[in-house]
């Protein structure tokens, strides 16, 4: 059997990791229908194109989507992820975007709320470019969205042995989305009384990342706290090099869409030196929800046992001899 996946290499390091990425699906044993997908900052400038609606809709045929990283530094900040990474996670409601993180002494995963919060889009100018300029930037919460992510943490943190879960907000200043956020995550945990909770504000929780990472098994939290806290997830659990992540539509009412936390790195791009175990790992994880759970397993012990230190050729070459 074979799963259609649409592939946006996109800008950078990104077509580079995924070259290597979808090379190693295949020798893992899954045969991929891949569709290249030219999006991202480079055909912005070449075209203007950043994510048509027409586009949006046949990715919407796709079992999957895998992404590399998109982004260009003569792109004005918001064009490409506004337009392109953000309008596809609200478009195709992929609300979860789940991180695992693993280092020495920890093992853990985030779930970042996707579709909501400061990135909701809400707010704009008022007085624009006069002394008396107003920009407001306000975080959308809805009950509806904050309970189907809350819902989905219980629910995978039950099907983990710790079965722990950890709000992360700042319930003590948020206060108007931190009630919401934690009425929701006590309402939803009094259905499930076998998984233990605890609460981190998210400056303590940066401490924790760093002194006591192993205090966590399940984390959720919301987009933006989400965003910066995967960052600091990576930095400890062995580079940003090696941090994966699903963006997932778990109703499955489309296409799920993978790609590593990094971004498009154009210092590095084009010089053979992206570290490509990020992006190994965010295909291990659509192969996963694609239901090939033997294949990712291989690739995520391949990854594990990889020395990453290297150049993208040569960290793909022992990828390739460990599988
Ligand atoms: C990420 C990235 C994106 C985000 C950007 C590129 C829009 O930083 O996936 O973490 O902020 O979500
Ligand atoms: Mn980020």
């Amino acid at each position: 059997m074979s799963h259609r996946v649409a592939v946006i290499g996109g800008d950078g390091i990104g077509t580079e990791v995924i070259d290597v990425t979808v090379q190693l699906i295949e020798q893992a044993g899954v045969h991929l229908d891949t569709t290249e997908f030219d999006l991202g900052g480079e055909r912005y400038l070449k075209d203007g194109t950043v994510l048509p609606d027409e586009t949006l809709d046949e990715l919407r045929a796709y079992d999957a989507i895998l992404l590399g990283a998109v982004g260009t530094p003569e792109v004005p900040p918001g064009v490409i992820e506004r337009g392109l990474l953000l309008k596809a996670r609200f478009a195709l409601d992929l609300y979860i975007n789940l991180r695992p993180f693993v280092g020495e002494n920890h093992e853990f995963v985030v779930i970042r709320e996707n579709t909501e919060g400061t990135y909701a889009g809400e707010g704009g100018f008022l007085r624009y470019g006069t002394p008396n300029e107003i920009a407001t930037q306000g975080s959308v919460n809805t009950r509806m969205g904050v309970e189907r992510c809350v819902r989905y943490a219980f629910s995978l943190a039950e099907s983990r042995p710790r079965k722990h879960l950890t709000l992360v907000h700042k319930t003590n200043v948020l206060t108007f989305a931190g009630d919401l956020w934690q009425r929701v995550f006590d309402e939803v945990g009094a259905e499930h009384p076998d998984v233990t909770t605890a609460y981190n504000h998210v400056d303590a929780a940066c401490i924790f990342f760093v002194d006591d990472p192993g205090r966590y098994d399940v984390i959720v939290t919301d987009n933006l706290f989400g965003d910066i806290l995967t960052d600091l997830g990576g930095a400890v659990s062995g580079g940003i090099g090696r941090a994966a992540s699903a963006n997932l539509n778990p109703a499955r009412t489309g296409p799920s869409l993978f790609e590593p936390v990094h971004g498009s790195a154009p210092d590095i791009a084009g010089k053979g030196l992206a570290n490509p175990v990020a992006a190994v790992l965010s295909g291990a994880m659509m192969l996963d929800f694609l239901g090939e759970h033997g294949a990712a397993a291989r690739l995520v012990t391949a990854c594990d046992a990889v020395d990453d230190d290297g150049d993208t050729a040569t960290i793909a070459s022992r990828l390739s001899a460990l599988l």
